[in-house]
């Protein structure tokens, strides 16, 4: 699902690759996956994979993925390359658009909500290879320090009263009452996070995908063909990308916002393959993730607040999300003393 309408058609795709990659264009395909547009390009030869960024995205980031990217290929991660064009730059501008060009895999991709079980072990352990792949790799830190002392209750609960008073204005809208439930719990959830900072203390921070989870990869079968969309590369709490990769890519979550902690703790064994983890991220591990989501309104003020025709569909995620934390925070202690006892 697409988030932004492209600026691009067959024309000005073909105009752009012979300009800048000197490739003749034959067709191109607009691809169903992603919240980008991406299209696969033929060029009577072999296919490109095409992105067209949201406008949100800044030129350094793209870069940063594009050398990440030739960072990894150099390891034993599968993974894409950004081709260059003839000024020698990763990314190329049409419009208010960043638009690059990759080397296109072949193989099966998934959805945000249709990985198959089998495969979420082969998803942990690519986490586990990854972060042991990018252990030395510099990325700017997110979730730092002053991240966390930025952090106030008070504010969140400022906002999220001020998408309540919204709410409340809706009398026909028959989900009303369930943002209000849901916000409602946010807000008692943000005061309870004042004390949850203090897992953050000592935690393992690596230089990571930023956005890792099933529908991030391309598969052979049970295999992996590449890791894909390095877009949100950053230095974070391994506890974090590791909780939110297998929340985001179980079955059991996606369909019943349900944990199934015997399940979580083979996925977070798989990674233990690969890559150490400490007493302190064991324990932080469901804190970490309450604790970012917390904050997060996503969902909530794009339907209460825009005509985006995708609202539907983001307050739904926003409502699956919201039943997570609930889930994740009533099983909190008992996930964390499940994951001390892999170590
Ligand atoms: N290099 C590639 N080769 C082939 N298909 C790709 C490639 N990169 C991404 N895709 C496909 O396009 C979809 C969207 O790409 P992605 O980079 O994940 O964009 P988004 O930022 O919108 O999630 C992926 O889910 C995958 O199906
Ligand atoms: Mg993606």
């Amino acid at each position: 699902m697409a988030l932004e309408k492209s600026v691009l058609t067959d024309t000005i795709i073909s105009d752009l690759l012979l300009k800048h990659y000197g490739i003749y264009f034959v067709s191109a395909q607009r691809l169903e996956l992603g919240t980008a547009n991406c299209y696969r390009v033929f060029d009577g030869n072999k296919f490109y994979f095409l992105k067209e960024f949201q406008s949100s995205f800044l030129e350094n980031d793209v870069i940063r993925e594009a050398e990440l990217l030739e960072f990894l290929v150099k390891s034993d991660i599968p993974t894409t390359r950004f081709y260059k064009t003839f000024q020698n730059e990763y990314v190329i501008k049409y419009e208010d658009r960043l638009i690059c060009l990759e080397e296109y895999v072949e193989g099966q991709a998934y959805n945000y909500d249709d990985l198959p079980c089998h495969l979420l072990p082969q998803v942990g352990r690519m986490l586990g290879k990854l972060h042991y792949a990018l252990r030395n790799y510099s990325l700017p830190i997110d979730m730092s320090d002053d991240w966390l002392k930025s952090f106030s209750s008070e504010n969140v609960i400022k906002e999220y009263d001020s998408l309540i008073e919204i709410a409340k204005g809706r009398y026909n809208d028959k989900y009303v009452s369930q943002i209000i439930e849901d916000l409602e719990y946010k807000k008692q959830l943000a005061v309870r996070c004042e004390a949850y900072k203090k897992y953050y203390n000592g935690i393992t921070y690596c230089a990571t995908h930023g956005d890792y989870q099933g529908c991030q990869i391309i598969f052979n079968g049970e295999d992996v063909k590449a890791i894909i969309d390095f877009s949100s590369a950053a230095t974070l709490p391994v506890a974090w990308e590791i909780m939110r990769s297998y929340v985001q890519s179980s079955e059991q979550c996606r369909m019943d916002a349900k944990i199934d902690i015997g399940g979580f703790c083979s996925y977070v064994n798989e990674y233990m393959k690969y890559s150490n983890l400490t007493k302190a991220d064991m324990i932080s591990m469901p804190y970490v993730y309450l604790f970012q989501l917390a904050r997060s309104k996503y969902g909530y003020p794009q339907y209460l607040k825009t005509d985006s025709p995708d609202k539907d569909k983001l307050l739904e995620f926003a409502f699956w999300r919201t039943q997570m934390c609930r889930e994740v925070e009533q099983k909190a202690s008992i996930i964390s003393n499940e994951l001390l006892k892999l170590l």
